[in-house]
């Protein structure tokens, strides 16, 4: 039926696959197949599949009074709902921001981080108007709208889909002199720097101790904004909140989406300090953004990632996945099909020699009951935080179980 009826813009895998029930960290396909979720919808499950919380919270969203009277859900903007302050009250308090403005894609996040970026460019920094540019860092995924896919460095995204915007210029990311440079040259004229601290659709390239500190002073040097697409290393994956704590900064803009909604609804949020969002009433918006049945289920993400100490979780359980799968696979005959093992919390690549390829692993970790994704030719290995320490240990064992197989054919 996809075949005849969806559009063709995902590769779908191979085998045909169709996931159909899930819980914690499993998924069950329609032949009744067991599989380790090892994606997480790329960050999207950090709770894990049916979280009871969730599922409790998504009940009462539907639940009416004896009269058929429920909780509000979208109305006009204009009406903010209980829903809505409570969420960014307490969002903004855990994540040191002052102010949150919600969308619903990670896509409309960034389009709105570049919004205000440009608006505090013209109204605060005196750049003369229409000639902002933002900086952006090759190998960036920040999205699939027609903005941004004009500063991707990815052909495939781009190429049939132009003309693009001409206000971004991009520079190697982890790379401090380019950004001193551009700073350098362009400084009169930069809004802000847009930077993932991860990598991740690039095969979860970690930058240097220190880059991201170093790229927030160098902005702050030459009065531009630093601003961090949170989206898929935020809400506990790197082992903190934010990925940017990692190096004690925090952003004057950063945007999270993903797990906010729960894996269940759409939900996207842009935070800063109250000097950066600057936008008047009417000159931004969204119809769904904050609705409130997303914002009863994206205050309980919050709660549940602190009350479950997930980031802790994550930075623990991050590093004993990534030890036992050092230990299981750089010896022996698999030790010539490794390249590199690296990582930040749960958020982990294995990255094989180019004559195995990750396609490949990817493939053959399903045999084994892995589900997960490459990039780049790097296997991604990013489970929900929700994963126990014997999870982790089985999850290691299969995936040394699939690279044995394959270096031994
Ligand atoms: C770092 C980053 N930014 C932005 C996006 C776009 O988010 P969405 O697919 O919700 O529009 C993604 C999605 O993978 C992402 O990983």
């Amino acid at each position: 039926m996809m075949d005849d009826y969806g559009a063709n813009h995902y590769a779908r895998n191979g085998k045909k696959i169709i996931m159909e029930r899930a819980k914690g960290i499993y998924l069950i396909d329609t032949n009744g197949n067991v599989y380790i979720d090892a994606a997480a919808g790329f960050s999207s499950m950090n709770l894990g599949h049916n979280h009871p919380r969730i599922n409790a919270t998504g009940h009462a969203l539907y639940t009416v009074d004896e009269d058929g009277w429920g909780i509000v859900n979208v109305v006009p903007n204009t009406f903010p709902t209980v829903a809505q302050a409570l969420f960014l009250q307490h969002a903004c308090s855990v994540l040191h921001a002052d102010k949150g403005l919600l969308m619903n894609t990670g896509t409309e996040g960034v389009e709105t981080a570049i919004k205000l970026m440009r608006k505090w460019g013209y109204t605060k920094k005196g750049i003369t108007p229409n000639e902002a540019l933002i900086i952006v860092c090759e190998g960036n995924f920040h999205g699939r709208s027609t903005t941004i896919i004009g500063f991707s460095s990815e052909s495939l995204y781009r190429e049939q889909f132009g003309p693009f915007d001409k206000g971004f210029v991009s520079i190697p990311f982890d790379d401090l002199t380019a950004l001193e440079n551009v700073l350098e040259k362009y400084g009169e004229r930069i809004a802000g720097f847009l930077v993932e601290p991860i990598q991740g659709e690039r095969g979860i390239r970690i930058p240097h101790d220190g880059y991201l500190h170093s790229c927030y002073e160098m902005c702050k040097k030459h009065n531009v904004l630093f601003v961090a697409d949170e989206i898929q290393t935020g809400l506990g994956r790197t082992g903190k909140m934010l990925a940017c704590e990692h190096e004690h900064v925090i952003p004057d803009i950063f945007i999270l989406a993903k797990s906010l909604g729960a894996g269940r609804n759409a939900v996207s949020a842009v935070f800063s300090k109250n000097e950066y969002m600057l936008f008047e009433p009417g000159e931004h918006g969204s119809t769904y953004g904050g609705n409130a049945s997303s914002m009863m289920l994206s205050l309980e993400v919050l709660k549940i990632i602190e009350e479950e100490e997930l980031c802790n979780r994550s930075a623990l359980l991050g590093y004993y996945l990534r030890e036992k799968l050092r230990k299981g696979l750089l010896r022996g005959k698999t030790k010539k099909a490794i390249k590199d093992i690296r990582g930040r919390g749960l958020m982990i690549a294995i990255e094989p020699e180019e004559f195995l390829g990750a396609e490949t692993v990817i493939h053959e970790l399903l045999k084994e009951g892995v589900l997960t994704k490459s990039a780049h030719n790097v296997i991604r290995i990013t489970p929900p935080l929700i994963i126990s320490k014997k999870e982790c240990a089985e999850l290691s064992r299969r995936i040394v179980k699939t690279f044995t197989r394959l270096v031994n054919k």
